[in-house]
Formats: C-alpha cells, structure tokens, sequence
C-alpha cells in the first residue's frame, strides 16, 4: 500500500491528470454552506488545481489556496490568471501536516484533501487556522461506504469523529450531514459519498 505523501500527489496531479480536473464541477457544498458569509479571507486546505478556491474569488474572497503538490499548484495559478482572479488569490506550496502558518482565515474550506496522518489529525490543525467568528468547512469520504474507487481507510472520515473535533468550547457545529452524489469523470460515472461538517469558531 502506497503512502500519500508528497511523491504520491506530485504523480496524481501529471498534467493530464491536472486538465481532466479542470473540467470537473467544483462541489456543491462550497454554495450552500458559504452563502450567507460575507466575504474576507479563505484558505482552502489541499486546494488541488483551484477549482474551489477559484469558485470563491469570483465571490468576493481573498483567497489561499494551499497544496503539497507543485503541479497542483503551478496548473491553479495558471487558471487564476486565465480567470483574471490572480489578484484574489495566493498559492503556497505546503504540507498541511506540519505548516505552521502567521496568520488566521474567516473561512477555511478543505475537501477531500487526505494527508499521510489521517483525516482527524489533520482538521484538528485547520480548525486552528480559523480566526474567532470564523468558520470551518469540511468536505470528506465518507467512512465505509461504497466509493467508486477504493479509499483506504486512513482518507476517509465519520461524521461522528469529525463532529468530535468541534463539540467543545469556544466552537458551534452549525450543519452535518452526509450526501451521496454521481459525477461524470474521466469519461465515466463517479459516485462520491461524502460527509460535511460546517462549525463556527465562537470565541
Ligand atoms: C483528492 S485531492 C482534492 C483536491 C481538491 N480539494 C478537490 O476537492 O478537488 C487531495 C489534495 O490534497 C493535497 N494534499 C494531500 N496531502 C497534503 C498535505 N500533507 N499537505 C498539503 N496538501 C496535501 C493533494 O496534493 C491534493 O491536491
């Protein structure tokens, strides 16, 4: 069994890899969980190609957009710029397990972003990211359940272990639930079963 480390992602995102996943549509969450934000700064955690960080741009955010993988990031700056959204957005080039960024985002949004240490310890690090009143979006696999390619268990989440993270102090878990959803990918159907968490940072 392979480890997601750098080396994995910089193979995952080749460049065909990176233009098919320009056509895909960016998730459904991203609007019906941001749209009563007024817009401020976002990181979007394992940002991929850009497509979510980009749909947030266009909204308004000042977005970054953070990924371990350099060809990831080359092919979302690319689009960025093509979109005309390069002045809204930022690219930086780290592994979310253990960066330690200066500063605080009113919305920090990950999807299916899966690190060498597991889905939990990793939120756990992005809900420090989140400046008080701000909030946290996650979009993960959903644990046990019939993903159309296999996931090993360590990329995938509970809505229970997720929800955990946030039922304490000075945290609000404002919507959970879980959505399966078909895609066309690659020339083929997808199924993705997903759960979301959206939490507010109280205090
Ligand atoms: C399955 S892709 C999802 C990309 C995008 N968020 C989306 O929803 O389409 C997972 C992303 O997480 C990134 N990633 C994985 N481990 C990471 C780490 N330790 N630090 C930063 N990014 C990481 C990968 O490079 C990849 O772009």
């Amino acid at each position: 069994m392979h480890t997601f480390d750098k080396n994995y992602w910089e193979k995952h995102w080749d460049p065909a890899a990176a233009a098919r996943s320009q056509r895909l549509p960016v998730n459904p969450y991203l609007a019906t969980e941001t749209a009563h934000l007024s817009p401020g700064a976002a990181l979007d955690a394992g940002c991929g190609t850009g497509a979510e960080a980009l749909w947030l741009a266009e909204r308004g955010w000042q977005v970054t957009g953070a990924d371990i993988s350099t060809s990831a990031l080359a092919a979302a700056a690319a689009r960025a710029d093509a979109a005309g959204m390069a002045e809204r957005t930022q690219w930086v080039e780290a592994d979310l397990t253990s960066w330690e960024p200066e500063r605080r985002w009113e919305l920090v949004v990950t999807s299916y972003a899966h690190p060498e240490t597991g889905q939990l310890a990793l939120y756990q690090r992005l809900a420090d990211w989140v400046a008080p009143g701000g909030t946290v979006l996650i979009v993960a696999h959903l644990h046990h359940a019939a993903h159309s390619h296999p996931h090993p268990e360590g990329a995938t989440a509970d809505q229970e272990g997720i929800t955990g993270l946030f039922s304490r102090p000075g945290w609000s878990v404002e919507t959970t639930y879980q959505n399966t959803r078909t895609l066309r990918a690659g020339g083929r159907e997808v199924h993705l079963h997903d759960v979301i968490v959206r939490a507010r940072r109280t205090s």
